[in-house]
């Protein structure tokens, strides 16, 4: 993976012309498969050494190693008392019923504020090299306590959220039973959101019955997408099981992109120039369901990702026919979605904290904050 990482990232270093994005891709590809393939074959089961040698790897189905665990991470995932207004849960922003996103350009937080950024999909998030599309949480656990404190989406504190969870027995003795300690920590609850989250691939799509072997899984039109897919230089930057998710890139490499959104990528991190719409790229699995797209949710359509893509990455203009294609070929990458049984969260005490949706002071901050966040561009 490192190795793919870095041959993707020199190739786009240096991007001076599309047609040495075009001509590069073809011998990098080459290169990156080769390590891939020579590093995965080693330690993985039958099959994926069976599938095709392709720069797409087919998603493998979740090993569960602690069911408890990510049982009770599931009720976290879906328990909306972990947000001030009581109200929103991580499910509000990353529904699972719709692909694990809200399918809006900018999410909704805490008092109806405006979010600066388009929500990725938490399905396959465990791929990604780093969360974000900045990067800034280096794993699953670091992001899933992000969000519950953040005044702009849940608005709540660790410590009320702990509250609210010590006050429900039932979270006590489930908490005690999966990290045999009888006080609970933020740390437990991130732990346990993130084993949850990593259950949540989509293994099984149509592409990755093609991978493993079954040749009548694509129809042609199908096939031909994949190939501009290919052909084109796509897959130097959406590549391996996730096709994305393991590197960051310019958005823009061969023209500018246009936009209304402050969010500056990792420059707002690194506050260096070089990372300016540098962005981690996107993964394309179940791209089908998670409209609209791009960091700003400013393409309503995968036809419209596809033309911006292609013009301003690579320098390439799209026949209607192509995009047609390739957008066919993208909409195989949808898997078999997580089924899930909706959990039944336990119920409040007398003594659990009362949330307070409509506090008019809160409102107030919300407003003032909700500007704030809009000028940093940022959300956790
Ligand atoms: C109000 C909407 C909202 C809520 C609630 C919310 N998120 Fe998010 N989430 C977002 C947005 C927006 C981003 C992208 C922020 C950024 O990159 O700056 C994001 C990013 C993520 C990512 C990173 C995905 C990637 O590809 O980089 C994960 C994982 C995630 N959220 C999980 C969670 C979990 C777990 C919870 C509950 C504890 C949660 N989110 C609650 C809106 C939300
Ligand atoms: C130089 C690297 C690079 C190349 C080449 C590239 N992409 Fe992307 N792709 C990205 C980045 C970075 C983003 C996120 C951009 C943003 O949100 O501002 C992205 C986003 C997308 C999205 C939107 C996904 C989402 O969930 O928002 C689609 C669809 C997509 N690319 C398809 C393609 C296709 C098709 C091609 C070939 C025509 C292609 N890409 C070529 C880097 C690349």
């Amino acid at each position: 993976m490192k190795t793919q990482i870095l041959m993707v990232s020199l190739l786009t270093l240096g991007l001076g012309s599309a047609v040495w994005a075009e001509d590069a891709a073809k011998t990098e590809l080459a290169k990156i498969e080769e390590s891939a393939t020579a590093a995965k074959d080693a330690d993985k089961p039958a099959d994926v050494v069976a599938a095709k040698d392709e720069p797409i790897k087919p998603i493998e189905a979740a090993e569960v190693k602690d069911p408890a665990m990510v049982e009770l991470g599931k009720k976290l995932y879906f328990d909306p008392r972990l947000s001030k207004s009581g109200f929103i849960s991580c499910n509000s922003c990353h529904n699972l019923s719709m692909g694990g996103t809200d399918n809006l350009p900018t999410s909704i937080g805490d008092h109806w504020q405006q979010g600066p950024i388009n929500a990725p999909t938490v399905l396959n998030s465990s791929m990604n090299v780093a969360q974000f599309w900045d990067g800034r949480a280096k794993d699953l656990k670091e992001q899933a306590g992000g969000p519950i404190a953040n005044p702009g989406e849940m608005a709540f504190t660790h410590e009320l959220a702990l509250d609210v969870l010590q006050s429900i027995p039932q979270y006590k003795d489930e908490f005690k039973s999966v990290f045999g300690k009888d006080e609970m920590d933020i740390g437990m609850v991130t732990d346990a959101i993130a084993a949850f989250e990593e259950t949540l691939v989509t293994p099984d799509s149509k592409f990755d019955q093609w991978l493993k072997g079954d040749s009548k899984a694509l129809a042609d039109n199908e096939l031909a997408g994949y190939k501009l897919f290919k052909e084109s230089g796509c897959v130097a930057c959406h590549n391996g099981p996730a096709v994305g998710g393991n590197s960051f890139q310019k958005m823009g490499v061969v023209e500018p992109y246009k936009t209304d959104s402050k969010a500056e990528g990792m420059a707002g991190l690194t506050k260096k120039d070089e990372d300016r719409f540098k962005f981690k790229v996107p993964t394309l699995r179940n791209v089908e369901m998670t409209y609209p797209y791009f960091h700003d949710g400013a393409a309503k359509t995968l036809e419209q990702a596809v033309t911006t893509m292609g013009q301003l990455q690579l320098g390439k203009k799209f026949t209607d026919a192509e995009t047609a294609d390739i957008v066919a070929f993208l909409k195989t990458l949808t898997g078999k979605q997580p089924e899930l049984q909706l959990p039944i969260l336990p119920p409040s005490t007398n003594d659990t904290p009362v949330p307070e949706p409509f506090n008019k002071a809160d409102m107030e901050k919300a407003k003032q904050k909700d500007a704030a966040a809009k000028t940093d561009g940022k959300q956790s």
